[in-house]
């Protein structure tokens, strides 16, 4: 069994839904990413599920993974979008999503982009400063229109994640300090072009647990009620992203055991009628995705055993940014098994911090492909040219059909906006 539903190994060949991957290595090339259709449907029929028949707004966090075919997926499916740049609102306007159904997140939100996101009409701003609000109203202004607004507190509560991706700790620089949220409501009040509809936070990643979401949520209950006893009434709830996935052997957090809780406390308080937005991410593509890759050498060192591939830290950087697990899988298995040996597997970047997975029994001949489990999320959107190594090609599989969602970057495209001084 893998981690992923739709990556399964059917007499001894690892396919993605029902095509063999040696199948898609052979026509595409790799390094690849291969996506599943399937798993992108699946991950969200569970946040349907948890939603039952409550207003909930699931708006993807699209820097997981912002291919076109894959936001287009969940357009389709009903999600909002969660954005963070100029840029992801494109993206998102570039498949002819709902504007209405898009929060701004981010701390360091550029005048331009406010702009843009006015002029198309997004449903909220996810605002993280004091400096940031007053630029908001200004560039409102300036347009003529209302900007609606969100305020990103930062509750103060440890998610038990890797600290990179832990975000709301006070010391992070994530949100408005819970205590000095109450003050920047009442100052967004007096704004002329500000129109306060919501309050959101976002606690971190890869959470396994409700626990941390609750107790933030009994913070933002205390600031509602505070909010609403001065007349200030909000019409939504955002809790942010942020559930796990399993890498390896993680205990999950299900979106319907986490709703199920901020339903029943929100009813407590009286506050069932509230909207909740939720921004997952990972959830939602990081067991949809994988990194396949080929085995260029083998190499025998007296410390170690070196498995050199043709993916790199510039096509997957999550190990060695967050010293992050991911499973690796043999895509052939043996018939004749010779002894698995324990391997680093390694890319050719002139770095030592160049792996995808450290002491991993494998057994290995040149030539064989792998694959690196959960790549669906982090993975493609965090790629880099680093080496001048062109982006891998992006693969969605639809049952027994390729997609190239894609194309391999060519070389020339790398440097062909360089120029050299006269
Ligand atoms: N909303 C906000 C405001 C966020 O900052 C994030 C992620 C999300 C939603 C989505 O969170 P998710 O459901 O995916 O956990 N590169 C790191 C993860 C960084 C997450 C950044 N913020 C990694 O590879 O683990």
């Amino acid at each position: 069994m893998t981690v992923a539903p739709q990556f399964q190994h059917k007499n001894g060949v690892l396919h993605a839904e029902n095509i063999p991957l040696p199948e898609l290595a052979h026509q595409y090339g790799t390094p690849l990413y291969v996506y599943s259709r399937q798993a992108l449907r699946d991950a969200w029929a569970a946040y349907q599920e948890a939603a039952q028949a409550r207003d909930v707004l699931v708006c993807y966090g699209m820097k997981a993974n912002s291919n076109l075919a894959v936001i287009n997926e969940f357009k389709t499916l009903g999600s909002g979008f969660d954005i963070v740049s100029g840029g992801e609102l494109a993206r998102v306007l570039a498949i002819g999503g709902d504007p209405g159904k898009i929060v701004f997140s981010g701390v360091g939100k550029q005048a331009w982009e406010m702009r843009a996101a006015l002029e198309a009409g997004v449903k909220c701003f996810n605002v993280e400063s004091e400096g940031e609000l007053e630029r908001l109203d200004a560039v409102a202004r300036e347009l003529g229109k209302m900007a609606p607004l969100s305020l990103r507190v930062n509750p103060d509560v440890d998610a038990h994640t890797h600290p990179y991706i832990s975000t709301g700790l006070k010391e992070n620089k994530f949100g408005i300090a819970i205590e000095n949220a109450l003050d920047v409501y009442r100052r967004a009040a007096t704004l002329g072009n500000i129109q306060i509809v919501g309050v959101d936070c976002h606690i971190g990643s890869q959470i396994t647990e409700a626990a941390p979401y609750l107790d933030a949520l009994d913070k933002l209950i205390d600031l509602i009620q505070s909010l609403a006893a001065e007349g200030i009434h909000l019409q939504h709830l955002d809790l942010g992203g942020g559930i796990g996935i399993r890498y390896t052997d993680e205990t999950l957090l299900s979106p319907r055991v986490l709703l199920d809780q901020v339903f029943k406390k929100l009813d407590s308080h009286g506050l069932g009628d509230l909207q909740i937005i939720l921004e997952p991410g990972r959830s939602l593509v990081g067991n949809a995705g994988i990194l396949l890759t080929a085995v260029e050498y083998l190499k025998h060192s007296p410390a170690k055993n070196f498995a050199i591939v043709d993916a790199a830290m510039n096509d997957l950087i999550r190990p060695t940014l967050y010293d992050a697990w991911h499973d690796v899988e043999a895509v052939q298995t043996r018939q004749n098994t010779d002894e698995a040996l324990t391997y680093d597997i390694v890319g050719p970047v002139c770095e030592s911090g160049d792996w995808l997975a450290r002491d991993r029994p494998l057994s290995l001949q040149q030539g064989d492909l792998l694959a690196i489990m959960s790549a669906g999320a982090y993975a493609f959107t965090m790629a880099s040219h680093y080496n001048s190594r062109p982006c891998p090609a992006e693969i969605m599989v639809d049952g027994y059909q390729a997609h190239v969602i894609r194309p391999r970057e060519t070389i020339e495209s790398l440097f062909q906006d360089e120029s050299v001084l006269p």
